[in-house]
């Protein structure tokens, strides 16, 4: 079977380097390997050894024992075991742009009222799923406005009516309505559901995250053993990533934009950035 996890080690060190402004060079200088065989490692052409592996995370900053875990392939997320009396989450999972992203459906078992979470992910197969569970939906929430998680926002929009909400630090995307601006610890009612906004900044301006129960939405800040790229600030990143959701309860159900769903018990054992 293919290993699940979105990011591996190349694409893990590829981000913590260019997340710290480290060139090719200065990070395979400090590391003690050849330039060009860092490059090959960030492609997956060469695979390090273990003392390369503890070595480049040392000058990336990065957890070197949870490094190596992912390097050799030897974990991933436990796959979602029980369910909520409270929530029930339909995971959307669709090809953009040539890659696999994931959009969701949170569910108020108590008044069956549903929020949409991000929209690009077919909106076709998001629309059938809530035909199929006969939901009122009342909101769309955006964890971030990258085309390959907004777009569809206008026909979702058109078929639900309902409000959408987005951080208010973030550029806005094409939009058929008002979107609702929110900030840090705003909440949205979803039926009887309090969803609370998480600021998680740094792979955009306001990139947030949106948490209710024992369930978080956390668009590309935080992915299984990884982070999203950090295109705007990686301190923000990491720094908004360890007090805003690794300070949930370790039970919480992370579902990301892109690769498997984990917990945040998980992440803080396995994932090398935290
Ligand atoms: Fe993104």
């Amino acid at each position: 079977m293919a290993y699940a996890l979105e990011d591996e080690f190349g694409d893990i060190i590829g981000k913590a380097r260019r997340g710290q402004n480290m060139s090719h060079a200065e990070t395979a200088t400090a590391a003690g390997i050849s330039e060009s065989d860092l490059s090959r490692m960030e492609k997956y052409t060469l695979n390090p050894t273990e003392t390369q592996v503890y070595k480049l995370a040392e000058v990336l900053n990065l957890d070197g024992a949870k490094l190596l875990s992912i390097a050799n392939e030897e974990w991933e997320p436990e796959p979602i075991q029980h369910s909520d009396d409270a929530l029930e989450v339909i995971t959307v999972s669709a090809p953009v742009g040539g890659w696999p992203v994931n959009a969701y459906i949170l569910i108020c078992k108590a008044t069956n009222e549903a929020a949409i979470i991000d929209t690009a992910a077919s909106p076709d197969q998001i629309l059938k799923q809530l035909g199929t569970h006969k939901v009122n939906t009342t909101a769309i929430l955006l964890t971030h406005s990258h085309s390959d998680h907004t777009d569809g926002l206008p026909r979702l929009q058109s078929a639900t009516k309902c409000h959408t909400y987005i951080h208010k630090n973030e550029p806005k995307p094409r939009s058929a309505g008002k979107l609702q601006e929110l900030e840090h610890s705003d909440i949205v009612k979803v039926g009887e559901l309090k969803v609370t906004v998480l600021d998680t900044p740094g792979h955009t301006p306001g990139g947030c995250s949106f948490h209710t129960e024992k369930v978080a939405f956390v668009g590309d800040a935080i992915f299984a053993g990884s982070v999203g790229g950090p295109n705007i600030s990686y301190q923000d990143e990491i720094n908004s990533v360890r007090d805003n959701l690794l300070t949930l309860p370790d039970d919480v159900r992370l579902f990301p934009g892109h690769g498997p769903s984990t917990t945040v018990g998980e992440e803080k054992l396995h994932n090398p950035f935290f």
